[in-house]
């Protein structure tokens, strides 16, 4: 695979089977479980924030970026990121999470939160919130809940539950 062969878009509503057929093959049914799952539930992602990669027609990556208040500050959830296994380790993943960052940026977004490895997501702006100092609907190991500034300092002094943004899904809906 070369790169010409790449093509990063924002996600359709199109996608949704072949993304949910994605999260099903990589994550199983445990995903439900999941505790970032309990916001993703309930509130939808935004199309235009998150991003399919296809090599030709085929759908190989997802990664969705979903719209949720740090206490009192806005933010986005980065996640599910998956890549189909043929196409791991060829940079596909990093070129999803920079594109979708570089976007949200471009909308004015000053964080985005996610759980996840910080040794991968490191490469990408992410590093670990101190303890104690957000929290999600649910248990999570607090080494793998991260943050990423789009605009320095964006983080300074924001703390309090990690939950749904529901301003910003009834503004979409409107
Ligand atoms: C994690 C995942 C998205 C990475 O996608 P990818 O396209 O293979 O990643 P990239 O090509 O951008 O990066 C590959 C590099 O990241 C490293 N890497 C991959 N997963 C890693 C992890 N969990 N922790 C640390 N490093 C990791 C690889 O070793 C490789 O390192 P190298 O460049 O030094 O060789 C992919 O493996 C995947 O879909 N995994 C299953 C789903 C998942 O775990 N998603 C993330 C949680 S939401």
């Amino acid at each position: 695979m070369n790169d010409l062969s790449l093509t990063i878009l924002p996600e359709t509503a199109d996608d949704a089977a072949s993304i949910e057929r994605l999260h099903e093959r990589t994550f199983g049914p445990g995903r439900f479980a999941k505790t970032a799952y309990r916001i993703r539930e309930t509130a939808p992602h935004r199309l235009d924030l998150s991003f399919t990669a296809r090599i030709g027609t085929l759908l190989v990556a997802s990664v969705r970026l979903t719209p949720v208040c740090i206490g009192e500050a806005r933010g986005l959830l980065l996640g599910p990121l998956t890549v189909e296994p043929p196409f791991r380790q060829r940079g596909i993943g990093k070129k999803l999470i920079d594109r979708a960052l570089a976007e949200a940026k471009a909308r004015d977004h000053r964080l985005v939160v996610l759980v996840g490895d910080e040794p991968y997501y490191a490469k990408c702006g992410f590093k670990r919130i101190p303890k104690d100092r957000t929290f999600m609907p649910g248990p999570v190991d607090p080494a793998r809940l991260l943050v990423c500034e789009l605009v320095e300092g964006a983080f300074k002094g924001v703390c309090g539950p990690i939950r749904p943004d529901w301003d910003a899904v009834e503004l979409a809906a409107e």
